[in-house]
């Protein structure tokens, strides 16, 4: 260093500005080891200063949560660059996306990197939801941090749904159009709910600047709140769940290592990798801008954003109270409830609850694949419940019915699960939820690749 063996009177210019910024650097050998330790300690204010050695095992969380805080940074990083470019107004949003792109220096760049982030952070969040889903650790003392992750996970659903619209492209403007537009039919409060979100009856101006200031200002700043207290939790419940089999103790954590530098390590691999992923995605993958938007000119078909689509194709075969309103809300209070039901047995930490718990959540996955699909042609091609029960209302015939239909078909598949396989409830609650989950992935990806022109189904290519 620059300051050995000299005192602050024989400081050379640099030596001096160096010292005015930082006087710890003056210190010598020893001194500068404990300032490191201070600074180590510092650090530890956010970590534990030792992890058991098992929950470093890549296996158990796959790097997900460090990812989605990674992803969060380059989204905060590059949507603050963005602010400087763009005009939330309909007359100027669209031509200052063009101008970024084709004269600001890497604003090309900047956009596609925000674009991937903010579309992988939804991938990545809702995969470290189904770890923490599938290796119960959402259980006891975990329980309130499963309640903020899905309250995270809904505003990173709000953080994607209102940048969406921002570009002001056909995309976005129609998009958000269909998206808001299934807000009518919920009753009573829909109307009044579409008019808030939108700031009046039709996407427009009130609209982008509602969206940029939920979108800059109101969800990050949930987020940054929300966070620290996620990771508070963390802590509070000891760490990580320790990954084990069914027949291990799952008091016994194993042996501790320090923090410092056996996960630190493993975190910067991961936000190494991940950030160079996404900088190759954004160099080679430009994030779509279609023309400019025209609310005269619908497209055909119109789709909601991707992560919507499971809802859109729901509305094709449900009554719009169902699918928009009931469906949505049921699961949405289901799964908030989930870690306050009263288990069986304690499966912290071991991956699908039991060895039976495997094979049942691959009996459940393997149903949700080959029924989702017949029924969804069954319902196009064959199903005609209007012309079978004339005079019976729609939210009946094509809400209420078939929604009772499902129902009956998951509360017998819950009992099949205990009866057939000896299921206990960790287990046959696992098999429902895989079985509604692949249904769900089904709906999505059918509404994505498989709806063409008035949404009718049709075979890509
Ligand atoms: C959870 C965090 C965030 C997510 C998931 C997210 C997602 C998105 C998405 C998907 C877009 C549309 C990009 C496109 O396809 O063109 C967008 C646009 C935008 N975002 Fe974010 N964003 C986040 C945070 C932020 C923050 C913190 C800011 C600024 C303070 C910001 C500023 C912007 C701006 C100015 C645009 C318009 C530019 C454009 O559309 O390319 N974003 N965001
Ligand atoms: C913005 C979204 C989120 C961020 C940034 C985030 C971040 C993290 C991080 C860094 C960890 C520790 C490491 C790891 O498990 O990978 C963690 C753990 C945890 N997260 Fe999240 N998370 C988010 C969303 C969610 C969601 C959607 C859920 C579930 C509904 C959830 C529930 C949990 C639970 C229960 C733990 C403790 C896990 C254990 O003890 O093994 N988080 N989160």
């Amino acid at each position: 260093m620059p300051f050995e063996n000299l005192t602050p009177d024989r400081f050379n210019l640099f030596q001096r500005i160096w010292y005015s910024i930082f006087p710890g650097t003056y210190y010598g050998n020893a001194d500068r080891q404990r300032y490191r330790r201070l600074f180590n300690s510092l650090l530890l204010h956010f970590r534990p200063k030792v992890v058991p050695r098992r929950t470093l095992k890549f296996t158990l969380t796959w790097g997900l949560g460090g990812m989605a805080v990674v992803l969060l940074g380059m989204l905060f990083v590059t949507g603050l660059m963005l602010k400087f470019a763009y005009q939330p107004v309909p007359d100027q949003a669209y031509a200052s996306i063009v101008n970024l792109q084709n004269t600001v220096l890497f604003g090309r760049l900047i956009r596609n990197i925000h674009h991937w982030s903010g579309n992988a952070l939804l991938l990545v969040v809702f995969l470290h939801f189904l770890r923490v889903f599938f290796t119960g650790a959402f259980q006891p003392p975990r329980q309130f941090n499963w309640v903020l992750g899905l309250v995270m996970f809904l505003l990173v659903l709000g953080s994607n749904f209102t940048g969406y619209l921002l570009p002001w492209d056909q995309l976005a403007f129609w998009a958000i159009t269909i998206c808001t537009g299934m807000l009518e039919y919920i009753p009573a409060i829909g109307v009044g709910l579409k008019k808030m979100i939108s700031g009046g009856n039709e996407i427009g101006p009130a609209t982008l600047s509602n969206f940029f200031a939920v979108h800059t200002a109101v969800i990050p700043a949930c987020l940054v709140i929300l966070m620290p207290f996620h990771f508070w939790r963390v802590r509070k419940s000891k760490g990580l769940v320790i990954p084990r089999t069914p027949q291990e103790d799952p008091a016994d954590k194993g042996e501790s290592v320090a923090t410092i530098p056996n996960l630190i390590i493993r975190e910067l691999a991961v936000a190494a990798v991940l950030i160079a992923l996404i900088m190759v995605v954004s160099v080679v993958f430009n994030a779509p801008l279609e023309a400019k938007a025209n609310p005269g000119l619908s497209p055909n078909p119109t789709k909601a954003p991707w992560y919507f689509a499971g809802l859109q194709e729901l509305l094709l075969h449900f009554h719009p109270l169902f699918a928009v309103l009931l469906i949505p809300v049921v699961t949405a209070v289901a799964l908030f409830f989930l870690p306050y039901i009263r288990y069986d047995a304690d499966t912290a930490g071991v991956w699908f609850a039991s060895l039976r718990g495997r094979r049942t959540a691959m009996v459940a996955a393997f149903v949700g694949l080959i029924i989702t699909p017949p029924a969804i042609i069954a319902d196009e091609f064959i199903v005609d419940v209007a012309a079978w029960m004339p005079g019976v209302p729609a939210v009946i015939s094509n809400g209420l019915l078939p929604a009772a239909l499902v129902l009956a078909a998951i509360i017998g598949f819950y009992g099949l699960m205990k009866r057939y396989y000896a299921a206990n409830n960790n287990e046959a609650i696992q098999a429902v939820f895989v079985l509604l989950l692949m249904a769900f992935i089904i709906l999505t990806i059918t509404c994505i690749w498989f709806r063409g022109s008035g949404m009718a189904l049709m075979w890509p290519g």
